[in-house]
C-alpha cells in the first residue's frame, strides 16, 4: 500500500465513522481490506473534498456472480455517504456518474446495492431496479445437536488451514438456475478475513457448508446466518435446519436470524416484525449491457455474506 492509498483510506474511514458509526470504522484496516486486499482488484472510488475536508465518498467493489452461461464481472455498490452539512448538494448523484462510467468502460456488466430508504432514492435517479426487500426470518433450533456437523471460530490463521482448503474447494462448482454470487476458494477466504467487524464461525457437514456471527437483540445472544452454501453435489434444495442448530449451539444462542433467499438451501423460519429490523435492505440491480436485462434478472441466492453486512 503506497502512503497515498494510506491517506484516502484515512481520510474516507474518518468520514463513513462520522455518518454511519460503525466498530469497522474505528480505523482504516477495514477500507484497506475491502479496497486494497480483494483479490478481484481494487474495484472504483470516488471522492469530494471542500477546502482539504473530505465530504463525500462512494465506492464500487468488484464480485464476479455467474449463470448457467458463466460468470461476468460485476460490482456492489457501498459506502455512499456524504457528510452532514454537505447533503442534498449533489455531490451522491455526481459520484455514482463519475464512478459508474469508470466501471462501464472497464468492462463491468452489472452491479448490485442494498439500500437504505435516503439511499434508494438516490440511485432509483440513476436507473436501477428494486429486485425486492431482503426478507429476514428467525429461526429456532432444534434442542439435540445435529449429527455430522463440525464448527470452527475463523480466528488466528484458520483461512489459511488445510481444514479451510479441504472445505472450500468446489462450493462454487455447483449447477445454478438464474444469477448467484461466486464463492471460489480464494474470495471465501478474503471475504472471512474482513477486520475490525464480526468474527465469523464456519460449520460444515457432508452436504452443507455455513457461515455465521453472533449478534444480540435486547441483549439476547442471535447466531445470524450469513452464508449458506451446498457441498457436493446434492439433487434438489438440502434443508438448512441442521446449520441453523449447529450455529446456535456454537454461538449459545437460543435463535437465529436468516436475512435474504437460497434457492439451493431451504430454511423455515418466522418473518421478523419489521420494528425489529434496522434498515429496509432493499436489494437493488443496475445492468450496464444488453445482455442481461435488467426486467429479467433473477437471482437464485443472496445472502449477507454477499453484502457488505458484517
Ligand atoms: C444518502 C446520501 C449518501 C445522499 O447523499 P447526497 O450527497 O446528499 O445526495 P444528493 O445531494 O446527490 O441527493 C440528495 C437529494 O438532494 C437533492 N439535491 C441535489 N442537489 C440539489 C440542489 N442543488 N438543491 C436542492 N436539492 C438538491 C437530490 O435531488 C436528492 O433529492 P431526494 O432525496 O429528494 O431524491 C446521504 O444522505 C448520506 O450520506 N446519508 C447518510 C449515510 C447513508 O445513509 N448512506 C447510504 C447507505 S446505503
Amino acid at each position: 500500500m503506497t502512503d497515498a492509498q494510506r491517506q484516502e483510506n484515512v481520510r474516507n474511514t474518518e468520514l463513513l465513522n462520522a455518518e454511519l458509526p460503525d466498530e469497522r470504522f474505528v480505523d482504516e484496516s477495514y477500507l484497506h481490506w475491502l479496497y486494497d486486499e480483494n483479490p478481484l482488484g481494487p474495484g472504483f472510488q470516488e471522492s469530494v473534498d471542500e477546502d482539504g475536508v473530505r465530504v463525500a465518498h462512494y465506492a464500487l467493489i468488484p464480485q464476479v456472480y455467474r449463470s448457467p452461461d458463466g460468470p461476468e464481472p460485476f460490482i456492489f455498490s457501498l459506502n455512499a455517504v456524504s457528510r452532514s452539512g454537505a447533503q442534498r448538494k449533489g455531490y451522491f448523484g455526481m459520484l455514482q456518474l463519475r464512478v459508474w462510467s469508470r466501471a462501464r468502460d472497464a468492462g463491468v456488466v452489472a452491479g448490485i446495492g442494498v439500500t437504505n430508504a435516503r439511499s434508494h432514492r438516490g440511485v432509483e435517479i440513476m436507473g436501477w431496479r428494486m429486485v425486492g426487500q431482503m426478507p429476514v426470518q428467525i429461526v429456532l433450533p432444534s434442542p439435540v445437536r445435529p449429527k455430522g456437523w463440525q464448527s470452527w471460530p475463523v480466528q488466528d490463521n484458520f483461512v489459511d488451514s488445510p481444514t479451510f482448503k479441504e472445505l472450500s474447494v468446489g462450493l462454487d462448482d455447483g449447477p445454478v438456475e438464474h444469477w448467484t454470487h461466486s464463492w471460489t476458494p480464494e474470495y471465501l477466504r478474503w471475504r472471512l478475513a474482513s477486520p475490525n467487524g464480526a468474527r465469523f464461525a464456519v460449520h460444515a457437514s457432508d452436504e452443507l457448508f455455513a457461515v455465521s456471527t453472533a449478534s444480540a437483540f435486547r441483549g439476547v445472544p442471535v447466531a445470524v446466518i450469513v452464508k449458506l452454501l451446498v457441498r457436493g453435489a446434492a439433487a434438489g434444495p438440502v434443508s438448512g435446519h441442521a446449520a441453523v442448530s449447529e450455529a446456535c449451539r456454537f454461538h449459545r444462542a437460543p435463535a437465529a436470524v436468516y436475512a435474504g433467499f437460497n434457492k439451493f438451501v431451504s430454511i423455515k423460519g418466522v418473518p421478523a416484525p419489521e420494528r425489529l429490523k434496522p434498515a429496509p435492505l432493499n436489494l437493488e440491480f443496475c445492468s450496464l449491457t444488453d445482455r442481461i436485462r435488467q426486467d429479467e434478472f433473477i437471482l437464485d441466492t443472496f445472502e449477507f455474506l454477499d453484502m457488505d453486512a458484517y
